[in-house]
């Protein structure tokens, strides 16, 4: 893993390492991949200023809900995290515990939320996607409650599952019928066909109590069942008064969204377009960042995700508003190419290039970095 000098190139070995499926799944976007390409290309155009002979050595923690985290990032929740590599949700919410950093279980993943809890001690959080049932919400809350769970985050950016191309053209769809591609594919990747007989294939045991087995479908056919696909601010005040801990409302882009969500009583706005991966014509998150925290002031915190593949990334979010950032496919890429190591190698390669950043930046803390930090253009020549 010591090879692997950048995000991208984990990316690059877990391509390899994989199933053209479980990949596509994992890297692919929605539509066309505008907003998957958008999300790099925004953030490729903030460029920072640096700041030399400060006398300072950075210090990357941050708060954040009475929390001092080591980082100022976590692990965003990914559904079917064991489609990537058998255990990676496990290996991760280790790495939370050890690195102290969130890691958000999602309602979908493949781990049950109890056990991602307690290997990840204090820093796990939960995900919610609104079921049609109450039953299912009030459960599911009661659950990462009594695991000991203090964050949450609901999401409200999948009325309808996206619209994932590479899913169709992998035939990772309903109903799913594994044919001879499906097995030449899988058998072409030993290593994690092998680590995935061992581990048993992924479900969805936090879900499967309440709707029977579901081993088998795919997670957007799933997620098209069971989603409320009429969700509205009403069900998200529900939400808010069921759920005793602090809430934030993810997947949000429009700053009358960001409002709304305050207004009903949220600690928190989460910024994303999940990743490109629901509307092609979404905005970069980090656009719709800047344009989000002109609404998000007091002791509301601002999350961001989609897109960031650096310490360097990270510092572009925080710039442009950011009170705590997440990542999804970073961390999945590295399981995907080395396991609990590659899981690990990707925690280590945002730190560190966190810290670099920083002191190139001569910045003294992530809680310092703000605006005097952009190059705008206005102090060149
Ligand atoms: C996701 N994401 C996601 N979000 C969520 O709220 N619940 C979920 O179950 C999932 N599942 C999921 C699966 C996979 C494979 C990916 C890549 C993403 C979105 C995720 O939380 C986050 O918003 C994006 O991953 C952020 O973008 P990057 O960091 O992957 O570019």
């Amino acid at each position: 893993m010591r090879r692997m000098s950048c995000i991208q190139d984990m990316a690059l070995r877990a391509k390899r390492r994989i199933p053209a499926f479980a990949w596509g799944y994992l890297d692919g976007g929605s539509g066309e991949e505008g907003g998957l390409r958008r999300n790099r290309d925004r953030l490729e155009a903030v460029l920072l200023k640096p700041r030399f002979c400060t006398g300072v050595r950075p210090d990357t923690s941050a708060a954040l809900f009475d929390v001092t985290y080591a980082q100022p990032f976590g692990i965003a929740p990914v559904g079917m995290g064991g489609l990537m590599w058998p255990g990676a949700d496990l290996a991760l919410a280790a790495l939370a515990k050890a690195g102290g950093i969130p890691m958000v279980a999602s309602t979908v993943s493949s781990t049950a939320l109890e056990d991602i809890a307690q290997a990840a001690g204090g820093n796990a959080w939960f995900q919610l996607y609104a079921s049609r049932q109450p039953r299912i919400n009030r459960d599911l809350m009661d659950r990462a409650w009594a695991a000991g769970i203090r964050v949450m985050a609901v999401t409200v950016d999948v009325p309808l599952a996206g619209d994932r191309r590479r899913d169709v053209r992998n035939r990772f769809i309903l109903p799913f019928r594994p044919g001879l591609r499906f097995a030449w594919d899988v058998a072409t990747h030993p290593a994690w066909a092998l680590a995935t007989l061992r581990h048993g294939s992924p479900g969805f045991p936090n879900l499967a109590r309440y709707s029977g087995d579901v081993d088998g479908q795919t997670l957007t056919a799933f997620i098209s069942s069971q989603i409320k696909d009429d969700l509205s601010w009403d069900d998200i005040r529900d939400i808010r008064q069921t759920w005793p801990g602090k809430l934030l409302v993810k997947g949000i882009l429009a700053p009358e969204n960001a409002a709304q969500a305050l207004a009903i009583g949220a600690d928190g706005v989460w910024v994303s377009n999940h990743g490109g991966r629901q509307q092609d014509s979404a905005p970069a998150a980090i656009d719709a960042l800047a344009a989000v925290r002109s609404v998000v002031a007091g002791d509301a915190m601002l999350v961001m995700d989609s897109g960031l593949r650096s310490g360097e990334d990270m510092a572009r979010a925080r710039v442009m508003g950011a009170d705590f950032v997440f990542a999804g496919r970073p961390f999945y890429y590295g399981a995907a190419a080395g396991g609990a190591a590659g899981a690990a190698r990707a925690v280590e390669l945002l730190s560190a290039d966190l810290k670099r950043i920083l002191a190139q930046l001569g910045c003294p803390s992530w809680r310092d970095l703000d605006r005097r930090w952009l190059w705008d253009g206005r102090d060149s020549p």
